[in-house]
């Protein structure tokens, strides 16, 4: 066999067989193949795409480049969840103790953030002491005591697909539908839960922009975990506006506490509702019959958060911290409407972009972040506000990052005399498996 031939197959928009994609795959991970000819197959396959086989066979040789956790042996279905990103999208920091607390244990792998979008494992560390990296038996020992875990994903998991992600990014092969759904599911397989939720975002402030892109990438990754054996649903939801109120990390964890905590802010009730739907999706994939009920149940009874609590003393983390993290918050440099109106059209990516120029996310992998930093909005989409108002709140160590954050968040926001549609309405538009 020889990657010439099998680039010139792609090229010509021949489908590929799984040997030959093995092939490929093993090759770049051994330096056999060099990055030049991986390459040229990346943007033949950016052309002229890949079915499901082939996108099935490629994300398997990505899942058999590393480990494969499997044996979890927590007493029944084992199920993740994976979203493709977002502004404020910090569900999952409320969904695994949800569903904890309605006894499905969970083994949860999370990332970093880069560029507008956060990542879990940030906001997590923002609390004092959380730990984040264990050894497999740690994991395991951490989930079988207290039902939950939340740890950064070991690079073990699917090597391959972040030598691939890299060359990737640097030939401008990302945004193809295949290489993503591939990219990612090789992760959540190699991951070993029997059952997956897929979060696929779309909107302004989301990595597919448009409904149908989302569409065509929700269905390629759950045919492809379908075919791998898994029990597969994903959720199409709306990122045309940032989830809730806080975007940044402390802040991000706050949010999080006041809602397990059944102090409910009106203005955040996009979050509250995408949480209780995601957790209710996990539980109906673990074979619970009153998921939705089960969901309310651990919210009111303060279940959820005595999971949240016991998983932050697990990890080490300080529980005082979070405690005290309910108190009002104060002291940030508020931001004022440049003129009265009904908020209607946000550019959410844009305001992701404000948050990280005050410290709360990286432009590059290997930037640090201020984990106090952020925005945190008094406004959702469809609110009426006046002239002189305060908007938002930003905090930072860094003041003179405030001018730049200002000019961009500001010109994120538009204004209309006319009523416009809440954002606080139901995140979710569409489902599909399941
Ligand atoms: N996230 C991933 O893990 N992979 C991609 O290709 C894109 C987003």
């Amino acid at each position: 066999m020889r990657i010439y031939e099998i680039i010139n197959k792609k090229k010509r928009n021949n489908t590929l067989t799984a040997e030959e994609i093995y092939f490929a795959v093993n090759g770049f991970v051994d330096g056999t193949i060099p990055d030049y000819q991986m390459s040229a197959l990346l943007m033949a396959i950016y052309f002229n795409g890949m079915n499901a086989a082939e996108t099935t066979a490629l994300t398997m040789a990505m899942v058999d480049s590393g480990e494969v956790l499997s044996g979890l042996d927590l007493g029944g279905i084992t199920v993740d969840k994976h979203s493709t990103g977002g502004v404020g999208d910090k569900t999952t920091l409320a969904v695994v103790p949800i569903v904890a607390a309605c006894g499905i244990p969970i083994a949860k792998m999370s990332g970093r953030g880069l560029g507008h979008t956060g990542g879990t494992i940030d906001k997590l560390e923002a609390i004092a002491g959380f730990k984040t990296s264990f050894s497999a038996a740690e994991f395991l020992a951490i989930i079988k005591k207290h039902g939950l875990c939340i740890a950064g994903q070991s690079a073990n998991l699917a090597p391959a697909d972040k030598k691939i992600y890299a060359l990737r990014d640097a030939t401008a092969t990302v945004d193809s539908i295949p290489l993503i759904a591939a990219s990612i599911m090789s992760k959540k397989i190699a991951a070993g839960a029997d059952a997956i939720l897929l979060d696929v975002k779309t909107g302004n402030g989301a990595f597919m922009k448009n409904l149908a892109d989302a569409e065509k990438l929700a269905h390629a990754m759950v045919e492809i975990g379908e075919g791998c054996g898994r029990k597969m649903s994903a959720l199409i939801t709306d990122m045309s506006a940032p989830l809730g109120c806080a975007i940044g990390n402390a802040l991000e964890v706050r949010e999080v506490v006041l809602f397990l905590q059944g102090k409910r802010n009106p203005l955040a009730e996009n979050l509250y509702i995408l949480c209780e739907e995601l957790a209710a999706e996990m539980l109906t994939l673990a074979g619970h019959e009153n998921a939705r009920e089960a969901v309310q149940k651990a919210l009111a009874s303060g279940g959820a958060l005595q999971k949240f609590m016991s998983m932050v003393e697990a990890q080490g983390g300080n529980t005082a911290y979070v405690e005290n993290l309910a108190r009002e918050q104060g002291g940030g440099e508020k931001i004022l409407a440049p003129e009265s109106g009904y908020i209607c059209e946000l550019d959410t990516e844009g305001i992701g972009i404000a948050a990280m120029l005050l410290g709360a996310g990286r432009k590059r992998k290997e930037d640090a972040i201020d984990y106090t930093a952020g925005i945190e909005l008094k406004f959702a989409r469809g609110s009426l506000v006046e002239k002189g108002q305060v908007v938002a709140e930003f905090f930072t160590e860094n003041r003179d990052s405030i001018a730049e954050a200002r000019e961009r968040f500001l010109g994120c926001i538009t204004f209309s005399q006319e009523r416009v549609a809440k954002s606080y309405e139901s995140p979710v538009i569409a489902r599909i498996g399941g």
